[in-house]
């Protein structure tokens, strides 16, 4: 395992316990990619065989060999305007206007240890076996040079990619497009699976096969929003959760991105991924480097839920960090849904008194505690107490929920400034805004420039005092609404392009000095639920509010598209109130507490308002997820059907070992007369399980392919527990 390297031949193999990935620099210097996929064991350039490529035109020095083209080979790091017609991975403008980038092998190097990347989130790994991979590229003709580094984490399963480019040459370079990656794949027949939602409905699987052009799953709104998610698959044809070929990669980065992928004229397939290049450039001055955002790939010969568990591992373990990246999350009761803005310090000593009866760890106190912020239409950037509604300020109304046993929480949205507000008064140049022309308004609000210096030392101070004037263990950080009218008053002209990275440089920047500062205190990242969902967030946030719409059902499907990529531990998810807010649909309490447990768990509604069956049920519920959250955030996670599509939500948590299961779900519509379900769950096939609450005892195989029988369900959205343990062997 590791990296290989046969430097007469300039080949490279790098290998993790289950894939390969092969590349080889040709004898005219032009990197070609070779393999990715299971382990093969051999140099598999003898599949790149080409007839007459046609029109696809070739390289100088292969004179007149109508075979070569770059047009048609694989490429690791496709470039622009020199003969290969698909996307590029990187496209520049040189001082002279000419846009060609000609990149020949120019040397490699192997290092211990995983790759940083300056001012950028990546996958960390102290305590996991890492190498870094590099691989310089060079346009001679400019000097401009491109480092692509590979990290490799043999046990996971996962290669992590991000480029340097750098300007050597004796004049500026423009950068219009610089993508973290590009995969070919010559061989085999594709379908694809992007994560497709808006706010309310987040990250929704859409599944199609690939068709001849190129096909995009990206967006343009400062933000890697509701609508599309930072991450695709590659499958075959029949892949599915345990069987079948599919290839996974997702950014590491919170800002706009394009993923393409492209079926070309000889039924090979490339993807290529990072920053949107729609909204970006960037100008290289002599001597300096632009570092692409990471990507994390991952392959998988036995279906999607071994991707999905590669991903699980790597973000959980190497992607978040701080004090509560493994540890136990608090249960939380947030009073959003329960009062809105309408509070004072009583009502939410009430809900706090209220919660800690019946178990919750933490209080979170919403939006509306600061300025002059009674409606969604003034008061943000006012970081300072609301007296008004919290007489003597909050350490008066902290020190009383402390009282009660319980940590206190707190929603801030930095990024943000209301026109109606004190700090755009003093600052209106720090909103970002075209001079001359009238801002686009998203919820009455605009968006500080991050890019500045002034902007974010003034948000740290302000923070910084909040979480220093009384005992503070979270801070929920939210940003309600997309960007655009992109515009700095400090950047200049041919710099304008540069700011919506700048933004998230900056973002990353304060969120940094933040985690460094304040380490005990949990971040957990928002934006109008999950409009900013992807494992850059995820380094400085280890959970994320996975969704406004906390309708069981509907979650059930917002969670399952969730789960593909990102980890039960980084989901925040809750209880709330039935109707429910945003659908006015009525599920059971228990229903709606197994779909919250399948993230970092919490209640939103008036505890107060619950009959006493109900509030029992909230107690017992608390108990019963303390006592399954290891196994529930630690263990394995199986998606057993598709909400989308069925009739029922099923999902599996399985330890390690695979000694203790347990099976949530529901069962969305009850017929008369409906014949037993049987569920089939993922077990060990040569041990025996007994299920909790029955005497009986199966074996593994039985229950995995014969089934569970389910008892009969009564009414909507029926809930689904099930426990199983294994038994020792006789
Ligand atoms: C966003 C969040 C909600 C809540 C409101 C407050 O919509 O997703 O959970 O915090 O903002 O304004």
């Amino acid at each position: 395992m590791g990296i290989n390297v046969n430097e007469k031949e300039r080949y490279f193999s790098i290998t993790t316990r289950n894939t390969e990935y092969q590349l080889k620099a040709d004898r005219f210097g032009v990197l070609k990619h070779l393999w990715y996929g299971g382990k093969t064991g051999c140099d598999m350039e003898y599949l790149l065989e080409y007839p007459d490529v046609g029109f696809s035109g070739a390289i100088y020095e292969a004179d007149n060999d109508r075979t070569y083209s770059l047009d048609t080979m694989p490429l690791e790091y496709p470039c622009g305007g020199v003969g290969d017609f698909r996307i590029s991975a990187i496209e520049v403008t040189h001082a002279d206007g000419s846009t060609a980038l000609d990149l020949r092998y120019k040397g490699y190097c192997v290092k211990d240890g995983k790759y940083d990347i300056p001012g950028l989130p990546a996958v960390h790994a102290e305590k996991t076996k890492a190498q870094t991979f590099e691989i310089t590229l060079c346009d001679t003709a400019t000097d401009t040079e491109v480092i692509l580094r590979y990290g490799v984490l043999e046990e996971l399963d996962i290669i992590t990619r991000s480029a340097e480019i750098r300007n050597n040459g004796d004049s500026p370079i423009f950068l219009k497009k610089a993508a973290s990656f590009s995969l070919d794949v010559p061989y085999g027949n594709w379908e694809w699976i992007h994560f497709q939602g808006r706010h309310t409905l987040e990250r929704l699987p859409e599944r199609a096969p690939l068709i001849h052009g190129i096909q995009e799953s990206s967006n343009i709104r400062g933000a890697s929003s509701h609508q599309q998610n930072p991450s695709f698959i590659i499958c075959s044809p029949d892949c599915g959760e345990r069987y079948g070929k599919c290839y996974g990669a997702f950014l590491v980065y919170s800002g706009s991105f394009q993923t393409q992928i492209e079926l070309d004229q000889l039924n090979q397939t490339r993807a290529v991924m990072g920053i949107n290049p729609r909204l970006f450039g960037w100008k290289l001055n002599v001597g300096e480097s632009f570092h692409t955002p990471e990507a994390v790939m991952t392959y998988s010969g036995s279906g999607f839920s071994k991707l999905s568990h590669n991903f699980h591992k790597v973000i959980r373990e190497n992607i978040c960090r701080g004090k509560y990246k493994l540890a136990e999350r608090p249960v939380l009761i947030n009073n959003w849904e329960a009062t809105y803005f309408d509070f004072d310090a009583n009502k939410i000593q009430t809900i706090a008194e209220n919660a800690a009866a019946l178990g919750a760890d933490m209080l979170v106190l919403d939006d509306g505690w600061f300025g002059k912020r009674d409606s969604d239409c003034s008061g943000l950037g006012d970081w300072f107490v609301n007296e008004k509604k919290l007489p003597g300020g909050l350490g008066t109304l902290v020190e009383k929920v402390k009282a009660l046993g319980m940590k206190f929480g707190l929603w801030f949205e930095p990024e943000m400034v209301s026109e109606d507000s004190e700090l755009y008064r003093v600052h209106p140049d720090w909103a970002i805004k075209i001079p001359d022309r009238k801002p686009t308004r998203g919820r009455y609000q605009l968006v500080l420039d991050m890019s500045r210096k002034d902007v974010r030392d003034y948000l740290y101070d302000s923070i910084a005092a909040i979480l220093k004037s009384a005992e503070i263990s979270y801070i929920k950080w939210d940003a309600n609404r997309s960007i655009c009218d992109w515009y700095s008053g400090e950047l200049s002209a041919e710099r304008q392009d540069e700011l919506p990275h700048r933004y998230i440089l900056g973002l990353y920047e304060l969120f940094e000095r933040l985690n460094t500062d304040f380490p005990n205190v949990l971040f957990e990242g928002c934006s109008g639920g999950g409009g900013r969902f992807d494992a850059g967030m995820l380094y400085y946030c280890p959970q994320i509010w996975c969704s406004d719409d906390t309708d069981a059902f509907e979650r059930a499907k917002i969670q399952y598209g969730t789960s593909f990529i990102y980890p039960i531990s980084t989901i925040g998810s809750h209880v709330s109130v039935v109707p429910n807010h945003q659908t006015g649909r009525i599920t059971p309490i228990e229903t709606r507490a197994v779909t919250a447990m399948a993230g970092s768990f919490g209640y939103e509604l008036d505890l107060g308002t619950l009959s006493d069956e109900e509030k029992n049920a909230v107690s017992e519920q608390i108990k019963r997820f303390k006592k399954y959250d290891p196994l529930i955030h630690g263990g394995r996670y199986y998606r057993l059907s598709n909400p989308t599509t069925e009739n029922i939500a099923l999902w599996e948590y399985a330890s390690e070992d695979m000694s203790e299961v347990l099976i949530h779900g529901m069962v969305f519509r009850t017929e008369p007369n409906m014949k037993c379900i049987a569920i089939k769950a993922v077990l060990d096939p040569e041990c025996k399980y007994k299920i909790s609450g029955s005497t009986e005892v199966y074996t593994g195989a039985a229950l995995m392919n014969g089934g569970i029988l389910l008892p009969k369900t009564w009414g909507d959205y029926c809930p689904i527990e099930i426990h199983l343990i294994k038994q020792n062997i006789e």
